[in-house]
């Protein structure tokens, strides 16, 4: 019998690469092993709808059992592979098992960061990754009175909103001089303060834990580089991810702050490919970007999955991301940084508006706020050829798709 296709990672990357490669007719075994033990589930909710108990746990399963079944995707969870052996083809799993491969999809994601300070290990202090984060949180909310959260980026914020609307007393450490530096312009950072202190955040900029204040193994509160002592009966931090590389790092293949890959997931060895969080891909600039996305996971699994069948389709679409704050969906395309003209379309005030970024006049990215059909048409000008001008762009009578091609 011939050797499978084995997937390194359930979660929706890995998913996908089973799913494309039986769309695209490939008929041999899928192996699909990842290291929880849940069906493969939508992360995003974690941090947004799920922590605040507005959908089930059933809800973020992405595909129930019968689907492996039908589809004759092996599934298995629970097992961790620690390590890939190139040369023979096979992988070595925590259950003792040697699998041999024909090919090997890596799709094993990121992990939260934690911060190298004084008592980040004692009870109460979380980070929110996992479906077992999240349970873990929902169920110590219920007791919490004073929350601290480290890091003003999405997963800090988004939990600094649940909790607000969950009644608790939100502080907001964040390290830079904005909010969300590392993925949204200046602007957008000063927006998404203020709507934080309006609904009665505490946000620190310039700030920085520096270590757990903790008595008994519980955390007591939070004590700020300065000196400050914040109370907290619960800490989260947010503080960014690391890509899960060591696997393909110990198996000798390139990585730089993410297992390198060109378009269609393919690394530098020709039978393994690597798609999602884990993956960073090497820019005109000879620099590396590793993008953190649903987006990036899914349409990299097609394209990996495309490339093992003979099908030429290279995933090159402007990428895109989203936030859920309080009533605000923040959704962006393309990527703001080095941008030299803003624009604003829409009206400050009316909480549903959009910016759009130029660099030496070329469309790079926008950036909507309750404005989908603007991030659609972005999603749609950033996908090929435009013809849009900063002054085109914040004119509301332009017809956005008129620039498109
Ligand atoms: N103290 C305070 N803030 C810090 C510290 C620190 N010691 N270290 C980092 N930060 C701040 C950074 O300045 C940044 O604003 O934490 C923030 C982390 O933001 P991100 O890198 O965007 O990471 P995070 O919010 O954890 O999200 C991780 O999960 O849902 C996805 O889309 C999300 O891809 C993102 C990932």
């Amino acid at each position: 019998m011939s050797r499978p296709i084995v997937i390194i990672g359930a979660g929706q990357g890995g998913l996908q690469a089973a799913e494309s490669l039986r769309s695209a007719k490939f008929e041999g075994s899928i192996l699909l092993l990842g290291d929880e033990k849940y069906l493969p589930y939508n992360r995003p909710p974690l941090s947004k709808a799920f922590l605040l108990r507005e959908c089930e746990r059933d809800q973020l399963t992405i595909r129930q059992a019968p689907v492996f079944e039908k589809k004759r995707i092996t599934l298995e969870t629970g097992v961790r592979v620690e390590k890939i052996d190139p040369g023979n083809h096979t992988l070595m799993c925590n259950d003792g098992r040697t699998i041999g491969y024909e090919k090997v999809i890596i799709a094993t994601g990121s992990r939260a960061r934690s911060l190298p300070i004084a008592n980040v290990d004692v009870e109460g202090v979380h980070c929110i990754r996992t479906l077992d984060d999240t349970l873990k949180i929902q169920a110590e909310l219920e007791t919490t009175k004073n929350l601290v959260v480290v890091g003003g980026g999405f997963i800090g914020l988004e939990m600094a909103a649940v909790a607000r609307k969950l009644g608790k007393v939100v502080t907001v450490v964040e390290f830079a001089d904005r909010l969300m530096a590392r993925v949204v312009s200046p602007m957008i950072s000063d927006y998404y303060k203020n709507i934080h202190e309006s609904h009665g955040v505490d946000v620190r900029l310039n700030a920085q834990a520096g270590e757990i204040i903790a008595k008994d193994g519980c955390v007591q509160g939070v004590k700020l580089s300065d000196g400050e002592e914040l109370p907290a009966d619960m800490v989260v931090l947010g503080v960014g991810v690391r890509p899960n590389q060591e696997l393909a790092q110990e198996a000798g293949l390139i990585c730089e702050g993410g297992i390198v890959i060109d378009h269609k997931g393919r690394t530098s060895d020709p039978d393994i490919y690597a798609i999602g969080d884990c993956t960073a891909q090497k820019l005109s600039d000879g620099s590396f970007l590793r993008l953190e996305s649903v987006q990036n996971a899914v349409e990299l699994a097609k394209a990996a999955a495309n490339d093992i069948m003979g099908n030429d389709k290279p995933f090159v679409a402007a990428p895109w991301f989203w936030s859920d704050q309080y009533d605000v969906t923040l959704q962006m395309v393309g990527l703001s940084g080095g941008y030299d003209t803003a624009v604003l379309r829409g009206d400050l005030g009316s909480a549903s508006f959009s910016y759009f970024y130029f660099k030496q006049g070329s469309l790079i990215a926008v950036d909507s706020l309750n404005q989908s059909s603007d991030h659609m048409a972005g999603r749609k000008l950033l996908g090929g050829a435009n013809s849009l001008t900063p002054d085109t762009a914040q004119d509301l009578s332009y017809n956005l798709r008129d620039a498109i091609g």
